[in-house]
């Protein structure tokens, strides 16, 4: 993660030095996957979102995982997720056939204790991941299993922005979604690559969720509490090697121990900003205590056709930890 340090600049002085350094910090962002803005003193959603569009070309304006925060869509609340749990690594959205390529985050409450929202190089991860996992990975994919049940979680219409079945059912057509309806439960089935190479450098990068959506990643009793109360068939979330079969524990606790190795946490400050290239980058959260309130908004969507699936360049490895001082 590459840090900007603002050294509490006005406001009007902050965002006349990033408008004016813009292809610098692009080009450290392609460099380091995330980067920092410290003491920016962003203090709206309106401020937060004028930094936003300095770098987004398309931005979001409704995302079906998230609950907006202004009234256009164009700021988000996080994802939903209990506070007392550490909410793994994980791309923005790489379960779905077409995700944000950027996405941007502000502290507007810091948590009392913990909540610091953690980074992890992609490309780094992808390097250290033992062969016989990446291998298996890239030979299979990944497969997200989710079961759109009422009462628990979000419901399919609102996910996937449809009002009726059918328009479910052509949602999940044009995304590359194979589906069957129990019921009124909707069981959705989306293989997707867990690493693919980024559109601009060509670097190998581990962008799946994996560890966010294997139930051996959830506290001991939440897992225990799913089995016992959702037959295996109607798991509200499930994770599976994209052939169908089960990943075993033992390779998600192996494939953990590797994000821990690469981790780089950001205590959030009120005020913050934190932009991520969301290929570059994966990102989670600690678990916390108190109030948290983070902005996000998230642009430039990419989908699993126009990216690339399959290396085209070796590796390099970066620094990846620097600062300057405005
Ligand atoms: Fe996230």
């Amino acid at each position: 993660m590459f840090l900007i340090d603002f050294e509490e600049k006005d406001r009007f002085q902050s965002l006349e030095w990033i408008k004016k350094n813009k292809i610098e910090i692009d080009n450290k962002l392609t460099l380091h996957g995330a980067i920092l803005l410290k003491n920016i003193n962003v203090s709206s959603s309106t401020m937060f979102e004028e930094i936003v569009r300095i770098f987004a070309k398309k931005l979001y304006n409704k995302n079906g995982e998230h609950e907006a925060f202004n009234r256009s869509g164009t700021v988000q609340t996080p994802v939903s997720y209990p506070k007392d749990m550490n909410l793994e690594p994980h791309c923005e959205n790489t379960f779905h056939f077409s995700f944000p390529s950027k996405i941007y985050f502000s502290c507007q409450i810091a948590a009392l204790e913990g909540g610091a929202t953690t980074v992890y190089d992609t490309r780094k991860y992808f390097q250290l991941l033992p062969n016989k996992i990446k291998e298996r990975f890239m030979e299979k994919k990944v497969m997200y299993v989710r079961c759109y049940i009422d009462g628990f979680g979000l419901s399919y219409g609102k996910t996937l922005g449809v009002s009726t079945k059918k328009e479910a059912e052509n949602y999940c057509h044009l995304n590359a979604l194979s589906y069957e309806w129990l019921g009124n439960i909707l069981k959705t089935r989306a293989i997707r690559p867990a690493a693919i190479s980024h559109p601009e450098s060509g670097e190998i990068c581990f962008i799946s969720q994996i560890n966010h959506w294997h139930q051996s990643r959830l506290e001991p009793e939440v897992r225990k509490s799913l089995r016992e109360n959702y037959d295996v068939e109607l798991m509200p979330r499930d994770l599976l090697y994209g052939d169908g079969s089960i990943i075993e524990d033992s390779i998600i606790q192996e494939m953990s121990e590797i994000y821990k190795q690469i981790e780089v946490s950001n205590k959030w400050q009120k005020g913050d900003f934190m932009l991520i290239d969301n290929i570059l980058s994966a990102h989670g959260r600690q678990k916390y205590t108190g109030e948290r309130e983070i902005l996000v908004s998230l642009s430039d969507p990419i989908n699993f056709k126009s990216s690339l699936c399959l290396p085209n360049k070796p590796f390099e490895p970066v620094n990846s930890v620097g600062k300057i001082t405005i």
